[in-house]
């Protein structure tokens, strides 16, 4: 038997979120940081146009808080998003202590703020257009100078392990069952504190921005260890991804059209003023929703983004990466116009949990994408997602810190049995799963939904479901596979929270009920196995 790893504290994933807790922690306790590829594979790395926070003099918190809440549509936590914003400053000064450069003025003093969708200031920090890629390194390279982290690349959790409380029928997260993809075996994590930072769920699409990692499997494992899940109809569609037979995934910054972009059809005639009177700059879900109304409407395959109006050189030095990118593709962005589709994007909703992090289960954190904080309501503003990952990343930090030294040991976890399993010999299974329900979610529970499409996915999903618990019942494991079984589960719950809401709001768009309904209400779903930690959810 493998002896377990005991460390004070288990982050699982290495995003934003994960490694700022990691490090808020680490110069006192020991922690194990653990992710399923590389330590930088995650979405953070990928982040473009920046991170949103007060910097302008002619900028106010105020503002930030009613552009976020103007975007979310009526459905943010008013407390979370007046959090988030009043620390985002601070968010920014702590990146920059631990290394992040964010692009100057020419006057090389103050920072350069960009403009995106909803944001009614100048209020985006960034590194060109790689912010992700300038955190993601500068917050590596101190978690892997550190010698309190250790960190385990390539391990995949399967599940966490739970035990009661000695003296109560609380029940409270000690570790995690972890997959070794590289030595091929199941490890035991123990901890004291486990925080759940494991990103979104846009993988669930067909189409989507989001690296191949992104299958919900924080929302997956505490759900099932009865936390509860709130807001999953709301999965966000960014607008602009670079359309091209060749090109996987590639986002085009929304910073494009916060200096000047317009986005047009074939012929050069711009659209989006029919559709609200921000243009282009309108909140991302209606900037989405108005591409996907063309595309339908005269049967075409992208629209167009242009932006090759502004200097070469403004182009060369804000838009390195994007240039670059379409380059290889044969597309020259200072003359000429670049094609472009939406994709799934983000996870608006996600695990509940309070200011601190905390979620339904007692020591157990999620922050970062995989949880619902309060913040994004029914659509997150651009750039307001980073920024949520560090100052959460901060608020868990110091309510971990508060509560650590009064948690006992764990009892030690039993080891992960596989004398009941057999290799595969039909992986194709899993492969033929992952496409089917990538596409009926694209083609049903989409931009566009209708309770129809709803009911043929709801139908679907359940097929899929039992057929691969069957194979995780029967075969060994591997990363597809807890990828699909995770996968699957979130999809089921974006389903039926998008079934439970009978009104169009935000990213939810049905034709059934187009109409805002009067009353503006979380869907908070309820695992059967509830583990009902009874903290105070922010509030609207
Ligand atoms: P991630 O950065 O996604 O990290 C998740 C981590 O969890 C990874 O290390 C992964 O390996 C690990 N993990 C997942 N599952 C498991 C498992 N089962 N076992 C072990 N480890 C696991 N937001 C902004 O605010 N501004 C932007 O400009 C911006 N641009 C974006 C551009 C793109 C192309 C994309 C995809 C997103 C963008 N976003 C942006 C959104 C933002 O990047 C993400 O929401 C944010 O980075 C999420 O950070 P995170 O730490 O929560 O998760
Ligand atoms: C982008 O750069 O367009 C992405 C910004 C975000 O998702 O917040």
């Amino acid at each position: 038997m493998k002896t377990p790893h005991c460390h004070d504290v288990l982050v699982i994933g290495s995003g934003a979120a994960g490694m700022t807790v990691a490090l808020e922690l680490a110069d006192k306790y020991q922690i194990a940081l653990i992710s399923k590829s590389a330590i930088q594979s995650g979405s953070t790395w990928y982040a473009q146009g920046g991170i949103a926070a007060v910097f302008d003099t002619e900028d106010s918190i105020e503002s930030h808080v009613e552009d976020t809440l103007e975007a979310g549509a009526g459905l943010c936590h008013e407390d979370a998003v007046r959090f988030t914003v009043e620390n985002g400053p601070d968010a920014i000064r702590w990146l920059v202590k631990q290394g992040v450069q964010f692009t100057r003025n020419e006057d090389n003093v103050d920072y350069h703020l960009t403009r995106e969708g909803g944001h009614s200031h100048r209020r985006i920090l960034h590194t060109a257009d790689a912010t992700g890629k300038e955190v993601s390194s500068s917050l590596a390279d101190r978690v892997l100078q550190h010698p309190n982290i250790q960190v385990f690349p390539s391990h995949v959790v399967v599940d966490l392990i739970t035990q009661a409380d000695r003296g109560s029928s609380r029940m409270r997260c000690t570790g995690a069952y972890v997959l070794d993809n590289e030595q091929d075996c199941v490890r035991v994590f123990q901890a004291k504190a486990v925080v759940l930072a494991t990103g979104g769920a846009s993988k669930a699409y067909l189409y989507s921005t989001n690296p191949d990692g992104a299958t919900g499997d924080g929302i997956a494992v505490a759900w099932r260890r009865g936390c509860r899940v709130a807001n999953m109809e709301f999965n966000q569609f960014h607008p602009t991804c670079l359309y091209h037979p060749n090109a996987k995934a590639f986002l085009v910054t929304e910073a494009l059209r916060g200096e000047g972009a317009y986005l047009t059809l074939a012929n050069g005639a711009r659209f989006m003023d029919k559709f609200h009177p921000k243009a282009e700059l309108a909140p991302r879900d209606i900037v989405a929703r108005a591409i996907d109304f063309e595309m339908k409407r005269l049967g075409i395959d992208c629209v167009y983004l242009d932006i090759s109006h502004r200097p070469k050189e403004f182009l060369k030095n804000h838009f390195p990466t994007v240039m670059a990118q379409c380059l290889k593709y044969g597309i020259d962005i200072t003359k000429e116009a670049i094609p472009v589709v939406p994709a799934a994007h983000y996870t608006c909703g996600g695990i509940v949990v309070n200011q601190k992090g905390q979620t339904d289960l007692w020591n157990l954190y999620a922050i970062g994408e995989t949880a619902f904080t309060g913040l994004h309501g029914a659509n997150r503003m651009a750039s307001n997602s980073l920024v949520e990952c560090v100052v959460y990343g901060h608020s868990a930090a110091s309510a971990i810190r508060e509560s650590i030294e009064s948690i006992p040991e764990p009892d030690k976890a039993r080891p992960w049995d596989e004398s009941r399993v057999t290799h595969s010999d039909e992986d194709v299974v899993i492969a033929h799963n992952w496409d089917e329900l990538r596409r009926f979610m694209w083609d049903y529970v989409g931009i566009v939904r209708t309770r129809k499409r709803l009911a043929r996915a709801h139908h679907r999903v359940k097929l899929l479901q039992k057929e691969i618990h069957e194979y995780y019942s029967n075969y060994k494991i591997s990363r597809d596979l807890l990828e699909l079984r995770n996968l699957v589960l979130v999809a089921e719950l974006i389903i039926r929270s998008a079934e439970q809401r009978k009104e169009s709001r935000g990213l939810h768009y049905t034709l059934d009920y187009p109409d805002l309904s009067t009353v503006a209400k979380d869907t908070i779903m309820v695992p059967i196995n509830f583990a009902g930690q009874n903290f105070i959810v922010s509030k609207r």
